[in-house]
């Protein structure tokens, strides 16, 4: 190489600095010698085909079927939580722990502002599995017959996708894995902890055996109930007093509470679904147990449910002169608002989810009266929670959540996965640009 070359070559590599540093956006290419520039309309087709890709799905799989086998109840995903750590290390991600026992929240990018979160759940249920298959649940009496093994599982594989592209994050990803969805409320105990401090925007999947594998959906507003639980006991001791007679006269006065005060076009809900009196049949009891959930689509339909209830149960025990308390279960059993997506989060998934899977698997979800804890979260920070769908009839992947018989079709994993870092990374995309002007 003669010295006249090696000046032109210094002076262009010098020039190509120069202009690298003036560029805004996405580094180019032969920075770092990779291929990609980001693009919000292929992002999610690129990390689709990645985590199909056989390497990548089997992994999915295997992460998803240890979960399988050894469900672990509310607050006590000890393994589960381990595994997701020992993942993590094996990508190197950082995260900190414990939260809520044992929630773990991870962390891709450059650590500044914005902070997205992505969302997944832990826990099992204390159901039998009834499935015969290879990674049929080894703990007895437990089983993942809502989906959150495969949630973990999409969790982690969206944390792989996204690692591979952390150079080009315009902010931070927060990996969440809670404890304790089931009744738990294990989504409260991590906010109460920090977990979603400084997060700006969060993101929840739910797999679907009510809506075809390919597929996702949600719809504009609220999506999921608020729920409650209340535990009555009416004391009736003495002569004359009849806690039974009490607490007939009291189930049905509490029915009135929907047929005779809830506007006809608002859904809400009182069910009792416990009662608890005596063994003796030849003898009146001194006290009665009874004990349901209640249900509306608003956080203030939640709460005039909850003081009529304690009014009804109370005034009508009056009425037969009995005593009676009412415990809404503060502690153990906390009252989940309803879960409410935020307009423009909304827009934002049904975007990416429009352009990774199409417009005809692009669904608009049924308002349903279930309730789910990442309420909490939406009540707090601008939300959104889709449901991903695992219908598939041949391989009976259309059982209802919480059955006994309920099984996964894996083909929604990869899916999963590149569902939550595209929404995940253009996001932040489309944040950094606009808070930088
Ligand atoms: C946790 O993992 C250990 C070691 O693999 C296993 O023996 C134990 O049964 C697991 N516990 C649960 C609840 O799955
Ligand atoms: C699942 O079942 C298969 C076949 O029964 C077995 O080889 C495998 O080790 C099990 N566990 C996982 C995590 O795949
Ligand atoms: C359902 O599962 C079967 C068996 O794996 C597969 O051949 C079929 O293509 C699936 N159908 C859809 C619509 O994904
Ligand atoms: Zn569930
Ligand atoms: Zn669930």
């Amino acid at each position: 190489m003669s010295m006249g070359s090696f000046y032109n070559w210094v002076l262009t590599l010098l020039c190509l600095w120069v202009w690298s540093q003036s560029q805004i956006g996405p580094k180019p290419n032969w920075v770092l010698g990779s291929e990609f520039e980001f693009d919000p309309s292929s992002v999610g087709r690129e990390f689709l085909e990645i985590a199909r890709n056989p390497e990548f799905f089997n992994w999915l799989k295997k992460v998803r079927r240890r979960i399988h086998e050894y469900p672990e109840l509310a607050f006590e995903e000890y393994n589960t939580s381990e595994l997701i750590r020992s993942e993590l290390d094996l990508l190197g991600i950082e995260y900190t722990w414990p939260f809520a026992n044992t929630g773990i929240v991870g962390s891709i990018g450059s650590g500044s502002q914005p902070w997205f979160g992505l969302r997944a759940d832990m826990d099992a249920l204390p159901i039998q599995e009834m499935v015969e298959w290879g990674n049929k649940s080894k703990n007895n009496g437990k089983m993942h017959a809502c989906g959150h093994d495969v949630h973990v599982a999409m969790l982690l594989g969206a944390a792989k996708l996204l690692q591979q592209k952390r150079d080009y994050l315009k902010g931070t990803i927060k990996l969440i894995f809670q404890p304790a969805e089931e009744g738990h409320a294990g989504a409260y105990s991590m906010i109460q902890e920090g977990a979603v401090d400084n997060v700006q925007a969060i993101f929840g999947l739910h797999v679907s055996p009510y809506a075809p594998t390919g597929s996702t959906g949600s719809r504009p507003g609220p999506v999921l109930a608020g729920s409650g639980r209340f535990l009555a006991e009416i004391h009736g001791e003495g002569e004359k007093k009849d806690p039974i007679y009490a607490a007939s006269t009291t189930i049905l006065a509490l029915q009135q509470l929907i047929s005779r005060e809830t506007d006809p076009l608002e859904a809400r809900v009182v069910s009792v679904t416990m009662i608890d009196g005596s063994q003796l049949a030849d003898e009146i009891p001194r006290s009665v147990k009874f004990g349901g959930t209640f249900r509306s689509t608003t956080s203030e339909g939640l709460f005039d449910l909850q003081r009529r209830i304690e009014e009804v149960i109370v005034l009508q025990a009056a009425v037969h002169r009995c005593t009676a308390a009412v415990d809404f279960m503060e502690e153990r059993g906390r009252r989940y608002p309803p879960t409410v997506n935020d307009q423009h989060m909304y827009e934002h998934v049904k975007g990416i989810g429009t352009k990774l899977l199409g417009e005809s698997y692009m669904l608009i979800s049924p308002f349903v009266m279930a309730a789910e804890d990442f309420g909490f979260y939406s009540q707090r920070i601008p939300a959104a929670f889709f449901n991903v769908g695992i219908a598939n009839k041949t391989l009976s992947s259309d059982k209802a959540l919480h059955s006994p018989y309920f099984f996964v079709d894996e083909d929604v994993l990869p899916i999963g996965a590149a569902l939550h870092a595209a929404v995940a990374m253009s996001y932040l995309n489309g944040n950094a640009m606009v808070s930088s002007q």
